[in-house]
């Protein structure tokens, strides 16, 4: 898809992204990420009483020739299955060569990173903060607040989400609520899958 070459202003909200042109909308709940849960018993339990919005995105794919900003924008609900925090499934991108911008609008998070070394990262999302993710690093955003967690992004076209790596390794850690607030311990079930 490729936008009109004029130039446009917008709110930065999901609701006017939602409605701007050509944006692809998409959905993702309990029940579509049952596997990626640390706690499959919680997991199982939570799904028998609700199969809540875990998060929704809004995408335009700017795919014309010479273009070379996409954008859009990412809303996580608030929620925990057992002590682990509501979570994006996270993807590397297949080429390792493209970054991506993220602009924190609403709510608290934490930002995972990890290379296919499995050397890992956590950085803190607050509002009114950018957060670098480089190309060669699988990135998830966990909501650790109470309340929605919304952030801005933008990354070049035609980059290949590869969420098939993510399904096979996890993440080398997890953000789970603790005595003092989210803490990030390290995933037992994580393992470094060749290519
Ligand atoms: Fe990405």
């Amino acid at each position: 898809m490729a936008l009109p070459l004029i130039p446009f202003n917008i709110p930065l909200t999901p609701e006017a992204l939602n409605s701007f042109h050509a944006v692809k909308a998409s959905q993702r709940r309990l029940g579509d990420l049952i596997h990626y849960y640390s706690d499959s018993i919680a997991a199982k339990e939570s799904l028998k009483a609700d199969n809540p919005l875990v998060y929704e995105v809004w995408e335009m794919e700017n795919e014309a020739p010479g273009r070379c900003l996409s954008f859009g924008m990412t809303r996580v609900s608030p929620g925990k299955v057992g002590r682990e925090y509501f979570f994006t499934r996270g993807h590397f991108h297949a080429g390792e060569d493209g970054d991506e911008l993220y602009v924190i609008l609403k709510g608290r998070g934490v930002l995972l990173l990890f290379s296919k070394d499995g050397h890992c990262e956590t950085i803190d999302m607050l509002p009114d903060q950018i957060c670098y993710v480089p190309g060669h690093m699988a990135h998830r955003v966990v909501n650790t607040d109470s309340k929605e967690l919304v952030f801005f992004t933008v990354w070049p076209p035609r980059i290949v989400h590869d969420y098939a790596t993510i399904t096979k390794m996890g993440f080398p850690k997890l953000v789970l609520a603790g005595q003092n607030g989210p803490e990030a311990v390290d995933n037992p079930a994580f393992s470094i899958v060749p290519d």
